[in-house]
Parts: C-alpha cells; sequence; structure tokens
C-alpha cells in the first residue's frame, strides 16, 4: 500500500492539551502559508464533514460516554474514517496542504492514556480510518496544564457550559499532557514538540519554524 508521503500534497497535525493555542496557531499558520500562494485546507477534528460532525455532536455532547471508551474511540475512529476520505485524501491527491486540529494522536491520548483502551486496539482503528494517510507533521504544543487550563477558562464565555473532556481534572490534564511528551520523544521525525509559553506571536515563529524546512523538503509549488 502507498502512503500519504507519496502523494503530493502536505498534511500537518496540530495536538496539544486545552488552552494550548492550537486553534489560533493553526489559525496564524494557515493564514501565512495562503499569502504565500498555497492553497490550504483548515479542518479540525472530530469534525470537518457533515458525518464526523454529526458523530462529533454525539461524542461531546456526553452522550456515548456510557458504551464505554472502546465505543467512544470506534466513534471517534468513525468519524476519522469519513473525514480522511471525503476531504483529506482528496485534498492531498490534489497537492494541497491540509492543517487538522487534532487527530489520531488526540485518540491515543484521550482514549489511550486513561489506560482503559489498549494500544493494540486503537492501532488497529487508526488503519482501518485512516489507511494511507498520515500526518507528514504533528506538531505538539506544549504547555504548563495550570497555565493551560487557566487560558481555556478565561476563553470560554459565562453562557458556554465545558465539554465532557474539559470537565475532567487536572490529574487527568497532566496524564495526556506526559502522553503526548511521549508520543512526541517516540517519533521524532514526525512530531515536534513545541512551546507554546509565551506571546502568540513568539509560538507562530517557533511553529514557522518547523514547518518552512518541510515545505521546502515537499517542494510544493505556489502561487
Ligand atoms: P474541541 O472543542 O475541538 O476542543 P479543543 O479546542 O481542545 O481541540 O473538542 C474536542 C475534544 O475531543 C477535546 O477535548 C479532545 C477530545 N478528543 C478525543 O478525546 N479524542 C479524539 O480522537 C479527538 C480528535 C478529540
Amino acid at each position: 500500500m502507498s502512503d500519504s508521503k507519496s502523494m503530493p500534497g502536505l498534511f500537518i497535525t496540530f495536538e496539544g492539551g486545552e488552552g494550548a493555542g492550537k486553534t489560533s496557531q493553526i489559525k496564524n499558520l494557515h493564514d501565512k502559508l495562503e499569502k504565500q500562494g498555497y492553497t490550504v485546507l483548515l479542518t479540525r477534528e472530530p469534525g470537518g464533514t457533515a458525518g464526523a460532525e454529526a458523530i462529533r455532536h454525539v461524542i461531546l455532547s456526553g452522550n456515548a460516554e456510557k458504551f464505554g471508551p472502546e465505543v467512544e474511540a470506534m466513534l471517534f475512529a468513525a468519524a476519522r474514517a469519513d473525514h480522511v476520505a471525503q476531504l483529506i485524501r482528496p485534498a492531498l491527491i490534489a497537492g494541497n496542504i491540509v492543517l487538522c486540529d487534532r487527530f489520531y494522536d488526540s485518540t491515543r491520548v484521550y482514549q489511550g492514556a486513561s489506560g482503559k483502551v489498549s494500544m493494540e486496539y486503537l492501532h488497529s482503528l487508526e488503519r482501518i480510518a485512516c489507511e494511507d494517510v498520515m500526518p507528514d507533521m504533528t506538531l505538539i504544543l506544549d504547555l504548563p496544564v495550570e497555565e493551560g487550563m487557566k487560558r481555556a477558562h478565561s476563553r470560554r464565555d459565562e453562557n458556554t457550559a465545558p465539554d465532557r473532556f474539559e470537565k475532567e481534572a487536572l490529574a487527568a490534564q497532566q496524564t495526556r499532557r506526559e502522553a503526548f511528551r511521549k508520543i512526541a520523544e517516540s517519533e521524532p521525525e514526525r512530531c515536534k514538540l513545541i512551546d507554546a509559553n509565551g506571546s502568540e506571536k513568539k509560538v507562530a515563529k517557533r511553529v514557522w519554524n518547523e514547518v518552512a524546512p518541510l515545505l521546502k523538503r515537499k517542494q510544493l509549488t505556489n502561487g
């Protein structure tokens, strides 16, 4: 089976815990790349297609929690399968840059690091959902948990209830931070740990320092 490395496009995923600034950084990178003439698709998980957004609603409302962590992981994978097939793979085949807010590392961390779902099970789901589509680069925004929670709380307006995952305690967030750092350590070719401390501008510069050499290597055409 060929992999996404042989597709002409470029697939970059963003990962990190609550309040790490993924959403603003991914938007910054999107705007910068578009200004340079690249065709860029900005998307997110769970979601990105009508089918996957419907599954997102079921998961984040907490309605799937009662079915247990394995079914929940399966639902994330089902959303991902639709997203990959309908949106991500076609964009990569067309030679576009795809920026995705969360991807399979979030399942490894949020569902896997809980210890309730085995990594073997999760890897099987990855193979089914993604087939030949794997990120060329994953940027993991890393921030102390207390700082991330502070940012997440100040961002959320008072009328918005926290989602199912935001409700969990500091200890769970700490476990996730460590799990993300472990992924970065074990796959240094693909994963780059980005220090998310400091101003948005500073962090954007760190992101760009990782992405620029990749663009050169891939020799994507722009303009
Ligand atoms: P979202 O509102 O998109 O949060 P964030 O800004 O943190 O990305 O909600 C997505 C939530 O779903 C988030 O808490 C992480 C969780 N999640 C998983 O548990 N597993 C997954 O595979 C994915 C993609 C997300």
